[in-house]
């Protein structure tokens, strides 16, 4: 019988949380993935549809900003540089950040090693556009309306947040990874000025994992 694919992922993120490191299991998967000794569950030939497609009715990229969270090895980076964003893309593990440099070298993108919950100052209302997937619902719910907070903080005025994420019923307990976001979380977003646009469930044969939330949030522009 072969092994699920997210055994790797299982095993480590087992052994993180039992020593008290929420993240730490990361960087362990991506290590290991590098030696050729674990499989990255997310990692996926294409960039995620939700976002290609979602990005597809955007308005122009020309000119503009983007952040990408939680970038893990960069597909949907690249594809959001593609479009035409001066794109950032940052994520908790080193070698995770390494990996995603070298298989895209020629890459416009700028990976960052950075944790979500300790970013840096200056992305502080710094882009046009915030891209988080999957990411935060791969934090424990003790971290959880922290890392929501982090992300919205960092959309510029007049700016954009997309939010894909798995879905959870109010009132169901998970065992994570990951910990799905209910509708309530999804609706947190919008703090610290974002407004929410729009919360949609999306369920498509071509997107792994079942159902997705896909929602957007605005920051009111600047006054002249
Ligand atoms: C489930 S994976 C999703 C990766 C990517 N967003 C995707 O959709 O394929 C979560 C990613 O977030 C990163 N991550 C987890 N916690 C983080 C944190 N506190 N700060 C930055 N990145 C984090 C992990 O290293 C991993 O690459």
């Amino acid at each position: 019988m072969s092994r699920p694919h997210d055994a790797d992922a299982s095993r480590l993120a087992a052994q993180s949380l039992a020593r008290g490191d929420v993240t730490g299991w990361f960087e362990d998967l991506y290590r290991e993935a590098a030696g050729g000794d674990a499989v990255v569950p997310w990692d996926a030939p294409q960039a995620n549809p939700l976002i290609v497609d979602a990005l597809a009715d955007a308005g122009d990229a020309v000119g503009r900003s983007a952040l990408v969270v939680g970038s893990g090895l960069g597909r949907d980076a690249e594809h959001i540089a593609s479009l035409g964003y001066r794109t950032t893309a940052f994520d908790v593990s080193p070698t995770g950040i390494d990996s995603a440099r070298a298989r895209f070298p020629e890459s416009a993108v700028d990976y960052v090693v950075a944790d979500l919950l300790d970013l840096p100052k200056r992305w502080h209302n710094a882009f046009d556009l915030v891209v988080e997937s999957i990411t935060v619902q791969s934090m424990p719910l003790s971290v959880r309306d922290d890392a929501i907070a982090a992300v919205a903080s960092t959309v510029a005025p007049g700016g954009r947040l997309l939010v894909i994420s798995g879905v959870r019923a109010d009132g169901v307990e998970v065992d994570g990874p990951p910990w799905p976001l209910t509708r309530a979380e999804i609706e947190s977003f919008a703090t610290g000025g974002l407004t929410t646009t729009s919360i949609e469930q999306i369920e498509r044969a071509d997107i792994p994992g079942a159902r997705r939330w896909q929602a957007w949030f605005d920051r009111t522009p600047s006054r002249p």
